[in-house]
């Protein structure tokens, strides 16, 4: 029985505490070998991945490269400014004729909550989703879960913070359903149009006060306000937003002193994050989260293509 018996990661949601710790225990063995001079290992060796991005990305297609490389697999990035999209042929044509290709995952990210799982139900590969609009970014919220449980040695009971653009955050929601299975509790720290309407039911606090939100917590997680998925004002100014909701060490001095501050970037210094905040490596783990990153996306590529049977089946 595989640790991680699914043929897709496309979410946290419905993941079980085994499973998410299966993922993160596999992940934690590839953190030293990222360290070392000879980081590859030839698990995903005859596999083929394809990074496939609908959305501007630096450090989750990055990873998938690299994770892809270092365990000596073929790895494509498809870029689709050049690619037969710009002669108006569809996502799902586009990713049917990969399929044709056979490649063994398909690293996928979309604008369009929803797309990645429409698209997993027509191929025969195991899709991952890098970020599906406003609904989850899982591998992220998997190396934020590596980064807290090696820095504080354990999710459960911890008080997490995230803070900011809520309502349009991926991450928020992957990191929300993912905290919650492994135990920790979850504050949401921002105004009241960037909650979502569905915030309470997710069993989460909500502060719309960051000196309240912040108090005793253990984790102070920063979210980028996304702008590009925003229709209408959601803020009165820029300026407003960094002096109520904007880190600072003002607000920080509400955590507990070993407080870790996270932000999955990218980031944008002097809006939600003040930058001696963002570079203070006292307790900015923000670097660490992209290494991590690398380890997780190689756990996550090696446990679903351990599920692959050797011949893909021509079932569409
Ligand atoms: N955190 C994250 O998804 O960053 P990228 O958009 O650079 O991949």
């Amino acid at each position: 029985m595989s640790a991680f018996p699914h043929r897709h990661l496309l979410g946290i949601e419905g993941l079980t505490p085994p499973e998410v710790t299966a993922l993160l225990d596999r992940s934690e063995s590839y953190v030293e070998q990222n360290r070392r001079a000879d980081k590859k290992k030839s698990v995903l060796r005859g596999r083929t991945v394809i990074n496939l991005f609908f959305e501007a990305s630096t450090r989750t297609r990055t990873s998938f490269e690299l994770a892809g490389k270092r365990l000596g697999g073929d790895v494509i990035n498809m870029s689709v400014s050049t690619s037969a999209i710009r002669k108006g042929e569809t996502v799902l044509d586009t990713a049917m004729t990969l399929n044709a290709m056979h490649p063994d995952v398909l690293v996928v990210r979309h604008p369009e909550s929803g797309a990645v799982k429409l698209l997993s139900e027509k191929v025969n590969c195991c899709v991952i989703n890098a970020g599906d609009g406003s609904h989850e970014h899982p591998t992220q919220a998997l190396l934020d879960a590596l980064t807290i449980r090696r820095r504080l040695g354990r999710l459960e009971g911890l008080e997490v913070a995230i803070c900011g653009d809520i309502v349009h955050s991926r991450v928020a929601r992957s990191n929300i359903h993912l905290l919650a299975i492994m135990g920790a509790r979850v504050r949401l720290v921002a105004p009241h149009t960037l909650i979502p309407a569905e915030a309470e039911r997710l069993g989460v606090e909500v502060f719309h006060d960051m000196h309240e939100g912040l108090k005793g917590c253990d984790i102070v997680m920063m979210l980028r306000l996304q702008t590009e998925r925003m229709q209408g004002n959601f803020l009165p100014s820029i300026r407003e937003y960094f002096h109520f909701f904007g880190l600072d060490y003002d607000k920080m001095a509400n955590a507990k002193p070993e407080a870790l501050i996270m932000h999955p970037g990218p980031m944008n210094r002097g809006v939600e994050i003040d930058s001696v905040v963002a570079d203070d490596y006292s307790r900015s783990v923000i670097h660490e989260q992209v290494e991590m990153g690398v380890a997780v996306r190689m756990a996550c590529l090696e446990l679903l293509s351990a599920n692959l049977v050797e011949a893909p089946q021509h079932n569409i």
